[in-house]
Parts: C-alpha cells; sequence; structure tokens
C-alpha cells in the first residue's frame, strides 16, 4: 500500500531521519505543529509523516484489519523513499504500529520514541468496546467519535484552548467511518509487545502527557522499563493523549533528548 505522506528534507538535515506516526482517528495533520518547531531549528533532522491506511490521504484497500499490515505499509514507504534506518517515532495508535515495527521490520528502527501509548493488549472489555465502536461508526458515521473529544484532549486543553478543542473536533468529523472500524479491529487484536521492547535491543524514549487518562504515567513508566536499556520518561505537563497537538515545542524539547 502506498502511503500518502510528507517528506521534509531540509538541506542542512542533522541525524537519521525521523519517522512520525499518528493516533488514531487522525491524520499526519497532527504533527503540523511538532514539524513547524522542528524545521525551525537549525539542526532539526529529516522528518517523513505518512498518513496511515485510511487516514488522511491514504486509501484503506482490501486487507483484513491489521496492525501489522500498517507497519508493512511504513517500511514499503522507507523503502521507496531508499531510508535504511530511522528514529520512529509513534504517538498512541502510532505507538502500535512503531512496535509492530519492531516485530516486522526491525532492521529498519534505529531507535523508538513511544508518544502517549502502551505496550500491553487489550482487557477483554476494551476490545468489545473497539468492537461495539466499529459497528456505531459503520452505523452511524463519524459523530459517534465526539465523546472520544473528553479523553484526546487534557483537561487544560478543554477548559482554556478552544481552536485546539475545535481543531481536534473537525478532525474526528473528518475521519472516513470505514477506516475508523477497520482500524479499531486492528487494534482489538493487538498482542502485548513488552516482549518485544526487551527482545528487539532498540533504544528508547517515553513521552506521556501528564494529563493523558488513555494511556497513563503507569503505561509509559511499564514501558520504559521494558526495554533492555531502561528509556527515559518525559512528562509533558498541561497536556493530556494528544501531547504533540496540545505542547509541541516540549514534545519536540523532549524528542531532541532522543537523538542529538
Ligand atoms: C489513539 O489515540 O491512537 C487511540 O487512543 C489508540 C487507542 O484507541 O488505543
Amino acid at each position: 500500500m502506498k502511503l500518502a505522506h510528507e517528506d521534509m528534507n531540509p538541506p542542512n538535515a542533522h541525524g537519521l531521519p525521523l519517522v512520525l506516526l499518528h493516533a488514531f482517528p487522525l491524520s499526519r495533520a497532527m504533527f503540523d505543529e511538532v514539524v513547524g518547531v522542528l524545521v525551525a531549528a537549525s539542526d532539526g533532522p529529516r522528518v517523513i509523516r505518512p498518513d496511515l491506511r485510511g487516514f488522511g490521504e491514504s486509501p484503506l484497500g482490501g486487507d483484513e484489519p491489521s496492525l501489522d499490515r500498517m507497519a508493512d505499509d511504513v517500511a514499503e514507504l522507507l523503502g521507496d523513499l531508499g531510508i535504511e534506518r530511522c528514529v520512529l517515532g509513534g504517538l498512541s495508535m502510532g505507538g502500535y504500529v512503531t512496535m509492530a515495527m519492531l516485530r516486522r521490520h526491525r532492521e529498519l528502527v534505529d531507535s523508538v520514541v513511544l508518544m502517549d501509548t502502551k505496550a500491553g493488549a487489550d482487557a477483554d472489555d476494551a476490545r468489545a468496546n473497539r468492537l461495539r465502536m466499529a459497528e456505531a461508526v459503520t452505523a452511524n458515521g463519524t459523530r459517534v467519535l465526539r465523546p472520544m473529544l473528553q479523553t484526546l484532549l487534557g483537561e487544560t486543553t478543554r477548559s482554556s484552548r478552544p481552536h485546539v478543542v475545535n481543531q481536534v473536533t473537525g478532525w474526528l468529523d473528518a475521519a472516513d467511518p470505514a477506516a475508523v472500524a477497520w482500524a479499531q479491529r486492528a487494534m482489538a487484536d493487538r498482542p502485548e509487545s513488552f516482549d518485544i521492547l526487551r527482545e528487539s535491543g532498540v533504544r528508547g524514549s517515553v513521552i506521556v502527557g501528564e494529563e493523558d487518562v488513555m494511556s497513563t504515567r503507569d503505561d509509559a513508566q511499564a514501558m520504559a522499563e521494558a526495554f533492555a536499556e531502561t528509556a527515559p520518561v518525559h512528562v509533558i505537563t498541561r497536556a493530556g493523549h494528544l501531547s504533540s497537538v496540545e505542547a509541541p515545542a516540549d514534545v519536540v524539547s523532549a524528542m531532541s533528548r532522543r537523538w542529538t
């Protein structure tokens, strides 16, 4: 599957390319501000950010729901761009795809930045909720996603930053119901990934919004401790689950301690 993507490759790009994988049910647009901060820095890396299949401008295709397929798409994109090794950063669902990349395409990954995500598999009730949402969005469209605003954004953003709330609302409304259902089924099926973090031997860094109620600081700490070499955990203040949208400069600052 050919993924729509943006490739920012400034002449003074520094270090390994950084590949950013977005959250559910959003698109690469969620990294607009992060990329803006990176590009403004004189020593930033080349940054590639795809729309994962079904989201943004990428087609959904006809495959069965699977995070492995999403990882294979990213590997294909890296091959097309001639990238042999990268720093892979994934936020939430993007983090699940990052862990699938470690299972399937370890050779492409130098190190990982796991943002507002978790390595555990779903409990039965969470899995059942996903399957219910897949059916609901298919029947009723993306308005069933609106309650997600309460958990995607932190309390600070919801109470004091209406333009961010409006922006994320627009993104939820614009999602393709078929892709939302597909991705929920794919995420429901994901395996636990603690072992792969350790066995891959990859270096990692963990970022979490202090107000994230979907992927908590406990989840972040558990992931950090799973790496063969314990990863640092960077807590982003006044940000929730979408830390890269809510506090982009702080997220870049936390990321930059990873690759310099
Ligand atoms: C996301 O932000 O990608 C989702 O919260 C992931 C999930 O539903 O587990």
